[in-house]
């Protein structure tokens, strides 16, 4: 009987994930799903011995039916926390309201600004001298629910996109796990 309380949904490299595993949240993390079957993510799943389901749209009819799959092996996992990791597809609202208050994500700018795609180019070109990341619960809007916690680093002057990436995503291996250890500890204690 597995007890574990953490879903983690990828999409590509799975730094986060590797975090996550890492830490005292390891045990938490009952699985992981992919919506790419090539994503690096997945080794680092079965190399801390998690199970792995890839959830693809190319093996649905549509994109309707991608939703239905993902929302059926959610509810049969049935998970406390479903953690978003780097997971490049915006959630059917389907899933976003079965698991409403219990999906949250990562975005690697200090929301509300910078939302969407490529924000560290974003707060490049706005001439921001913070910039961060931000975790958040999930909402029908995309990087727009409620923020959950966010931590800032300095934009320096000879910054680059790759530079700023870097300098945010340590900071985002320390949040995310902080963030999921309180939750949890706080619903428990709930
Ligand atoms: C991270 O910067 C995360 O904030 C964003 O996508 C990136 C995923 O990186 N949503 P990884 O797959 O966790 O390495």
């Amino acid at each position: 009987m597995n007890d574990a309380n953490i879903v983690v949904l990828i999409s590509g490299r799975g730094s986060n994930l590797s975090a996550i595993l890492q830490s005292k949240m390891a045990g938490e993390v009952q699985a992981v799903i992919s919506d790419n079957p090539r994503a690096a993510g997945l080794h680092i799943a079965e190399s801390h011995d998690v199970a792995t389901y890839v959830v693809s749209p190319s093996d649905f009819r549509s994109s309707h039916d991608w939703g239905a799959g993902l929302l059926e092996l959610l509810t049969a996992l049935s998970p406390r926390l479903v953690v978003l990791a780097g997971f490049m597809r915006v959630l059917p609202p389907s899933v976003v309201s079965a698991f409403a208050k219990k999906i949250i994500n990562i975005h690697p700018s200090l929301l509300p600004h910078f939302r969407g795609l490529h924000p560290h180019r974003q707060a490049l070109a706005a001439g921001a001298t913070q910039h961060g990341c931000t975790v958040h619960w999930v909402s029908d809007v995309v990087d727009g629910g409620e923020i959950i916690a966010q931590e800032s680093v300095q934009v320096f002057a000879d910054d680059d996109e790759e530079k700023l990436a870097a300098r945010v995503l340590a900071v985002e291996h320390t949040l995310y796990p902080k963030v999921l250890t309180n939750l949890l500890q706080t619903r428990a204690a709930g």
